[in-house]
């Protein structure tokens, strides 16, 4: 979502503001264009200089004696966000009233889109009627908060003040340019491939990271989907997910089935296991024991299950295919599905594991749509992009 966003970072006068040079820096690693506006007094916290090195260009200081003519309005057109970091408690103050008198506040009061602001100041600044009532209006105004978190405060004093990590205002910026087109949408994702136990050690599994997945969760959430994900693998960090651990096919539908009826899309990435040992040993097997055979059965099949549910969600499917796509044709034909992910795992950037993906669309009367090699969270806004449009065609006008 940041790759590629142009972000306007305003620095005010708070002794965080050393903390904004790391912000930056996590900006433009992300991908994003990022031009920088500061205060006066933010200038004697942080040098002009050092924000000018990391993002290629120089701050907005003085609105009078700037090469632009126009600074603050240059920068509110050129923007897709502006992130105040940190936001002093005057900041606050001039930003409830409506007052333009700096640069930073100037900049954001000419700007139309979304604005996210990290207050950093002592514990008494921040609960002081004047700055509650402040924080109060701006939320009202739309004005995104993120922070302030409790810890050690300059000067030894401990408390609530302390601006959010610069991780925290990334993953607030990324949430406040997502679309929030999800919301009110219950999602339920399956990732991860799933493993079959031989024995107590010993499983069948597969390659699968569980990374398309997360991917496609992530995208809900942030999108302001409630999402559930059932997963093999490690989950993303992100406490909007529900996250379901399981291990087996036989774990993986039982979740999946419970949950689907109730949600209204269901999108499975899941690398399921189609046959798992018909009887896994209960005890270790050991060399000497011998084993000719692994006799297999077959798993569930998720994806029919939820498929001839009377009240079933949306559903995308997703299909793995070494060489051609007969098979992810034939099964979006055969399987009811809405929308049906085929990938070809053998090609180079678009196996299991890699951050990357290549794949094609397959709708259900089989007809096909190749997408270019992407990142995976790329593709996973993509997808989302695309239910939406597809969801949308479905409802009754
Ligand atoms: C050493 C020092 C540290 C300060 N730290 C903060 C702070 O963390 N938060 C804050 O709201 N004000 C802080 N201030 C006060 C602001 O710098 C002062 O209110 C200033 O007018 C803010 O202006 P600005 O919002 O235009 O940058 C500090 C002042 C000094 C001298």
């Amino acid at each position: 979502m940041i790759a590629s966003r142009r972000i306007v970072l305003g620095v005010t006068g708070g002794i965080a503001a050393y903390k904004a040079a790391a912000l930056a820096r996590a900006l433009v690693l992300a991908g994003a264009e990022v031009r920088t506006v500061m205060t006066d007094s933010a200038t004697r916290f942080l040098g002009p200089a050092t924000l000018a090195a990391i993002t290629g260009t120089r701050p907005v200081v003085d609105l009078f004696d700037d090469p632009a003519v126009s600074p603050h309005t240059d920068l509110a057109a050129w923007a897709d966000l502006v992130v105040i970091a940190p936001a002093t408690t005057a900041t606050l103050a001039r930003l409830a009233a409506g007052l333009s008198s700096d640069a930073v506040s100037a900049t954001v009061i000419a700007f139309a889109g979304p604005v996210v602001l990290a207050p950093a100041m002592h514990t008494e600044m921040w609960e002081h009627p004047a700055t509650v009532r402040n924080v109060a209006t701006l939320r009202d105004d739309g004005y995104r908060i993120v922070g302030p978190a409790a810890g050690p405060l300059a000067g030894g004093d401990v408390g609530i003040g302390r601006m959010a990590e610069p991780d925290d205002i990334v993953s607030a910026i990324d949430a406040a340019l997502a679309p929030g087109d999800l919301e009110g949408l219950r999602v339920l994702v399956d990732a991860g491939g799933t493993r079959e136990p031989i024995d107590p050690v010993r499983y069948i599994g597969n390659r699968s990271s569980g990374k398309m997945g997360n991917a496609i969760a992530r995208a809900a959430a942030r999108r302001g989907a409630a999402v559930t994900l059932v997963t093999t693998a490690e989950p993303p960090d992100d406490d909007r997910i529900e996250v379901v651990p399981v291990e087996t096919a036989q774990e993986m539908a039982e979740a999946m089935w419970r949950r689907a009826p109730e949600v209204d899309v269901a999108v499975l990435a899941a690398a399921v296991a189609d046959f798992r040992p018909a009887r896994p040993a209960d005890r270790k097997l050991r060399r000497t024991d011998g084993l000719e055979a692994v006799p297999l059965e077959p798993t569930p099949d998720i994806l029919r299950g939820i498929a001839e549910m009377p009240e079933r969600p949306f559903l995308v499917g997703f299909a793995a295919q070494v060489g051609d796509l007969a098979g992810a044709v034939d099964k979006a034909r055969s399987k009811g599905v809405d929308l049906l992910v085929a990938n070809d795992v053998s090609k180079e950037g678009s196996g299991f594991g890699t951050d990357t993906n290549e794949v094609v669309l397959v709708a259900p009367d089989g007809a096909t749509e190749t997408w270019p090699l992407l990142a995976k969270d790329e593709v996973a806004e993509r997808l989302w992009d695309r239910i939406v449009a597809l969801r949308g065609e479905e409802a009754p006008t």
